[in-house]
């Protein structure tokens, strides 16, 4: 009962949490080269949960070693192997569900009604959809314009070893986004989760190792930015990284990655748009941009947090918003009756509700929330109150930067053309949302929004096979379906003079 408020935890949950968790390097469990330690929290209780390894520069040399000494086993399996492995493990994520999404939640803080029924079941669908592609990496024979006696073709070859540098906002999830396609392609890796979130990867990672993955083909390195993610984007014998996360930690990173021209996927940050139209559906319009704002305690990079409705509909738009907003049941994750957990650290509700205050300093009207919330019981949990604003200025803090909190704004405007100025005055450029009924005004406003998705009378769809990823500040390299797989390869073409 110690380290939950409420619930009780499954006995292999418990088990895990009492492990004390180093690195995992090959095959071995290694403490970090200088023995230290991070302490992980249950954001709901503030409380201390497990304690894993403070990996540093030294440890990820060994783990990029372990990889590369990898490569060639990964790459001397059959493609049908390296599927039939890939799809075991998504078979065992989903067979574990309960396990993972209690150590998500308990990592995290989000309902275990979102993390065991939607991060866990598409972190494993993704292995098994890049199971199906391992088979399926295809050159091409290439006839030269000039003609001539040669035989032209091209193979495509895996990078090499991968550095994954990912987020706290979907532990789990984010795994299957860098592993599925960078294994499939015939990769190794070096995982290097968030700091505050480490425990579902390296239970994902021991059990790949327990169903037949060799040693060395995926490592883990725990630790923070500065020890671990840092030395990991900077090593001269790492081939690519792929990250999730901030706009400046991204800038860092390319800088980090030019000693030896790696390979980069940044997916960062956004300040996505949902517009919605005089002719919309208004009730659904209400739920869905509910969602887009608020699920995940709003820590997700396409939340559509910047909200335009035509004036005509503005008034009973933000009533039916605001009311959702209010029946809000903040709570412990693992109380089935939670609709919002905690944020993910005391650093992340310090830094949402400097952005609520700023917001409420700057003149914005709180329509709800905008001040701080303590829960009965729960005194110490890094809980935010979900805040609702109009009269947000375009200079505003809130306007301009990624909030990442259970925080929306909403706004007026009069035409199409003016709703479409105001979803593209951002520097980010990763989702959208419109909301209408008129299939040619849809068209016509995907057409003109600069951003890597447009969701239409829904929002936050997502689907292993379908590409996403962002426009302008918001990153590039694709992530999900066919489309993910090409940053995780390298075309090489051969020429052979048959004359
Ligand atoms: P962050 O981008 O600093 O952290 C993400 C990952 O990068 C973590 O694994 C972290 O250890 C690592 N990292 C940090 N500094 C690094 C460095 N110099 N070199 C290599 N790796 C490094 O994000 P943070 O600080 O946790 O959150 C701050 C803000 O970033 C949030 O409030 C939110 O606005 C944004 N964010 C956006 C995410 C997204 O999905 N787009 C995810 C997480 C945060
Ligand atoms: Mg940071």
């Amino acid at each position: 009962m110690s380290r939950t408020a409420t619930a009780s935890l499954l006995p292999e949950v418990e088990a895990f949490l009492d492990r004390e968790h180093g690195l995992i390097v090959g095959a071995g469990r290694p403490a970090a080269s200088d023995g230290g330690l991070i302490d992980v929290h249950n954001p709901a209780t503030g409380r201390r949960i497990s304690r894993v390894a403070a990996g540093t520069a030294a440890d990820v040399d060994a783990a990029v070693a372990a990889a590369r000494g990898a490569l060639p086993v990964w790459n001397g399996l059959a493609p049908a192997e390296r599927a039939n492995l890939l799809w075991r493990l998504g078979e065992e994520i989903e067979r574990r569900a309960v396990e993972l999404g209690q150590l998500d939640t308990l990592d995290n803080g989000k309902p275990t009604s979102e993390s065991a029924t939607l991060d866990v079941p598409l972190c494993a669908s993704l292995f098994k959809y890049y199971a199906g592609w391992a088979t399926k990496i295809e050159g091409e024979t290439i006839t030269p314009s000039g003609g001539g006696a040669f035989h032209v073709y091209t193979r495509r070859e895996p990078v090499g070893v991968v550095g994954a540098i990912i987020p706290w906002n979907f532990p789990l999830l984010m795994v299957g986004y860098k592993l599925g396609p960078a294994l499939a392609a015939g990769n190794t890796v070096v995982l290097k989760p968030a700091e505050q979130t480490p425990l579902s990867a390296l239970r994902l990672v021991e059990l790949a190792l327990e169903i037949g993955f060799p040693p060395g083909v995926v490592n883990v390195v725990t630790g923070d930015g500065e020890g671990a993610g840092a030395p990991l984007s900077g090593h001269l014998d790492v081939d690519k990284i792929t990250f999730t996360g901030e706009n400046a930690t991204g800038q860092k990173i390319l800088e980090a990655s030019k000693g030896n021209m790696k390979r980069l996927s940044l997916e960062l940050g956004g300040k996505s748009p949902s517009l919605v139209f005089e002719d919309a559906d208004l009730q659904a319009a209400i739920d869905g941009t509910f969602g887009a704002v608020y699920f995940n305690q709003g820590q997700c990079c396409i939340a559509g947090a910047r909200v335009f409705v035509h004036r005509s509909v503005y008034e009973p738009f933000l009533a039916g918003l605001a009311e959702k907003v209010r029946g809000i049941r903040l709570g412990d994750g693992l109380d089935p009756r939670t609709t919002m957990g905690p944020l993910v650290s005391r650093e992340q509700q310090e830094r949402v509700s400097g952005m609520i205050a700023a917001g409420v300093g700057e003149g914005a009207t709180a329509v709800v929330g905008g001040g701080t919330v303590q829960l009965p019981g729960l005194a110490d949990g890094y809980f935010v109150q979900p805040t609702l604003f109009t009269d947000v200025e375009r200079d505003m803090t809130i306007m301009r930067r990624e909030i990442f909190g259970p925080v929306g704004m909403v706004g007026a405007f009069d035409t199409e053309e003016e709703a479409v100025t105001l979803a593209n005055d951002t520097q980010f450029g990763l989702a959208s949302g419109i909301w209408t009924r008129d299939v040619k005004r849809t068209h016509r406003v995907a057409a003109q929004i600069k951003a890597g998705v447009v969701w239409s009378n829904t929002y936050g769809m997502f689907d292993v096979a379908v590409p996403y990823g962002g426009f302008k500040a918001s990153g590039y390299g694709k992530e999900l379906g066919r489309e993910a797989l090409d940053p995780y390869l390298q075309t090489k073409t051969v020429w052979i003079d048959l004359s």
